[in-house]
């Protein structure tokens, strides 16, 4: 056993049955199988993709302002909008699969044996709404746009995704000190099938 599954026993006891589905055919006892600290799981490591290209995006906001000054306009460029464009079809493309593995692959089968809660799957409606309204946004851009005006549109767009998404990750990961992770190694016995999931767009 892992020092980090020791660390998480002291303050969460996954090993609960009352977090499983069937404790008597899949009893919470397989964190012995695993080798490596829920920190270094497949799962936690597709979240960190997202999170670092939610935090890219915000930084290439404020790049467009100081392209004010550095390249004398105070429009943007075509091959800025063109890199805007193709920066968010690529991470609304990375996020949709991220939800879809989880909802028609990855929830369904941890249902098979915990307790998993239905608000994760929920918040993807929510995420969803604003990820369109991003969308709506950056496709219908043409030229000529103030960049002042784009930034500041798509930093408060921006701002709610960001507020809704990073709990929702962490959500996942670790409500409850680690609580859904630390479970699901508990009843699960093969975690290639589980966190490293070849559908998973990372
Ligand atoms: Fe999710
Ligand atoms: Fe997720």
């Amino acid at each position: 056993m892992t020092s980090a599954t020791e660390d998480l026993k002291k303050k969460f006891n996954p090993t609960n049955p009352k977090w499983a589905v069937d404790a008597i055919n899949f009893p919470p006892d397989k964190a012995k199988l695993y080798g490596h600290p829920m920190a270094e799981d497949g799962w936690v490591h597709s979240h960190n993709a997202l999170r670092m290209e939610i935090k890219d995006f915000k930084g290439a906001l404020d790049k467009i302002e100081i392209n004010s000054i550095k390249l004398g306009s105070k429009d943007l460029k075509e091959w800025e909008l063109d890199a805007i464009k193709k920066w968010w079809t690529a991470h609304k493309e990375h996020v949709t699969s991220h939800h879809e593995t989880e909802d028609e692959i990855f929830n369904p089968y941890f249902r098979t044996r915990i307790k998993y809660p239905e608000k994760l799957e929920t918040d993807h409606a929510g995420l969803v709404e604003i990820i369109n309204e991003i969308d709506e946004d950056v496709s219908n851009r043409k030229l000529p746009i103030s960049r002042n005006e784009l930034v500041s549109t798509l930093r408060r767009i921006w701002n709610r995704y960001e507020k809704f998404m990073l709990p929702h990750l962490l959500e996942e990961e670790e409500v409850s000190k680690n609580r859904y992770i630390s479970i699901l190694i508990e009843i699960f016995s093969n975690p290639y099938h589980i966190f490293i999931c070849p559908t998973l767009h990372i």
